[in-house]
Parts: C-alpha cells; sequence; structure tokens
C-alpha cells in the first residue's frame, strides 16, 4: 500500500552558480510501481519543465540515472517510491563535478579508461583460443558493469583523495584484462604505486551499492591487492636483486 502522493525535493542548482544550491519541492501523485525517476519526470512533465535530469533506459541498463536518494547512492528507474517513504530527497551524486541540477560531469571517468593498460595477448597463439570456463566466468562478472559510477560516488577514498585514486570502477576493469589467461601485462603493481589503489581499506561500501551484484571488493579489489603485494614482495626477485647489487658493488 502507499499514499496518495509523495512529498519529492530536488537539487537545483545552475551550471556555474556560486552558491551551494537549493532543494525545490513537489507534491507528486503516485502510481502503481512507481519509481523515484518516474517521479522526477512527472515533474518536469507537469510542473517544471526547466529540471535537468539525465536517464536512457528506464530499465537499469545504462547507467545514465545514477543520483543520491535520501543521502544512498542509487539508480533512480530501479528504486520504488514504495520502498522508499513519503519524502524522497534526490541529491546528483557529489564525487564528480555539477553540470546542472542532477547531472554531474563523468568524463573523467573515461578518461581513466583510456589510461589502462590494454589487451595484450601472448604472441603466436593458435586461434581458437581455448579459454577454461571459470576464467571466463571470473571476467563475465565485471563485464556486466552498466558504467553507473555509484561506486565511485560511494566511496571515501574518492571524495577525500579524487586526484589520488583511480576507484573502484576502474580497479574491476584493470582486474577484467589482468585475470584474462592470456594476457601479458601486470597492471596490478601500477595500481598500487601510482594509481591508489593502496588508499583503499576494503571499506566494501562499492560493492554494497553496485546495481549489478558485482562483487567488486572481494573479486577484483582484492586480488589486484594480493597480486601486487606478491609481484612486489616475491622472495625470490628480491633475492635477485640483492644478488645483483652485491655483484655491482664487488666489481667496484
Ligand atoms: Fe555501477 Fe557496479 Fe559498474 Fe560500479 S561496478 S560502475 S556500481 S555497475
Ligand atoms: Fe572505496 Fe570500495 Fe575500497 S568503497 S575504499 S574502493 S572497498
Ligand atoms: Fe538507464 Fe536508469 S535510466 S539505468
Amino acid at each position: 500500500m502507499h499514499s496518495d502522493t509523495v512529498k519529492l525535493k530536488i537539487f537545483r542548482k545552475d551550471h556555474g552558480e556560486k552558491s551551494p544550491g537549493r532543494h525545490d519541492e513537489f507534491e507528486v501523485p503516485v502510481t502503481e510501481g512507481m519509481s523515484v525517476l518516474d517521479a522526477v519526470n512527472y515533474v518536469v512533465e507537469n510542473i517544471d519543465s526547466t529540471i535537468s535530469v539525465r536517464w536512457n533506459c528506464k530499465a537499469a541498463h545504462c547507467g545514465s540515472c545514477a543520483a543520491e536518494i535520501n543521502n544512498y547512492p542509487r539508480l533512480m528507474c530501479k528504486t520504488r517510491i514504495d520502498d522508499i517513504g513519503a519524502e524522497i530527497t534526490v541529491n546528483p551524486m557529489g564525487a564528480f563535478p555539477h553540470v546542472k541540477d542532477l547531472v554531474t560531469d563523468l568524463s573523467g571517468n573515461f578518461e581513466i579508461d583510456r589510461n589502462i593498460p590494454e589487451f595484450k595477448p601472448k604472441k603466436g597463439i593458435e586461434l581458437p583460443w581455448n579459454i577454461k570456463e571459470q576464467d571466463v566466468t571470473r571476467a563475465q562478472e565485471f563485464r556486466k558493469c552498466i558504467e553507473c559510477f555509484l561506486c565511485m560516488d560511494v566511496c571515501h577514498v574518492i571524495r577525500n583523495h579524487s586526484s589520488k585514486y583511480i576507484g573502484p570502477r576502474h580497479i574491476i576493469k584493470a582486474a577484467a584484462l589482468d585475470m584474462h589467461p592470456l594476457d601479458t601485462v601486470d597492471r596490478s603493481v601500477s595500481l598500487m604505486n601510482d594509481k591508489g589503489l593502496s588508499l583503499c581499506n576494503v571499506t566494501k561500501c562499492c560493492q554494497e551499492v553496485c546495481p549489478e551484484h558485482i562483487k567488486i571488493t572481494d573479486n577484483a579489489i582484492i586480488p589486484e591487492k594480493e597480486r601486487a603485494i606478491d609481484k612486489m614482495y616475491d622472495p625470490a626477485l628480491m633475492l635477485f636483486d640483492k644478488l645483483k647489487a652485491i655483484g655491482k658493488s664487488g666489481s667496484r
């Protein structure tokens, strides 16, 4: 059962506006199965057409309608009014530069993505490639990502050190490539040393908000951290480096 109307507070701020912004309040008639996105669109279509909001599929597939609903990062189209309550506040994702009202600038994510070293297969492999089912399944989980960036929005490391950590969405991209059995590049050490993975203290908030239920921390972040530690502190490599250093000093 639901009440007949819902009080919807929508964040308003123009592009480049200096003020901290405000919330405009609307009374929206509730219909069966109505989502938060439906309610916002009701306001845009019937009350105030100047509100900026981004959406495409209305089916939790495109990731465009990501926002903070009553302070929790969610997809607006996947969040039913019935599950939230009679008063709903919708804010844009706070981890990204603001554009207008509920719209943020996500272009920085595509720049980060471009800088992740691409897949480089072993040379001389005969086609077709034979890959074990379990290796396919691991990478497939990460490919479910719809690039909503809710995991980035909730991450306290991004909120506090956005320029130092590339963030969970991009770690799963790198992990999917690192876990490919035919790939020859290692991305883990650079993730730890240059891309801020060492700042992640595995709070798991990212995997809690992921609408695709990707186990970001368990299946990508922790394995990438372990892989990097193994590489950085491999006893055989450390011994080799030590012997090399001794050899150099002895030949002086
Ligand atoms: Fe969204 Fe999940 Fe992809 Fe993060 S990993 S961008 S939360 S779908
Ligand atoms: Fe951030 Fe997820 Fe790590 S929320 S701190 S990336 S476990
Ligand atoms: Fe596509 Fe919500 S509109 S995910």
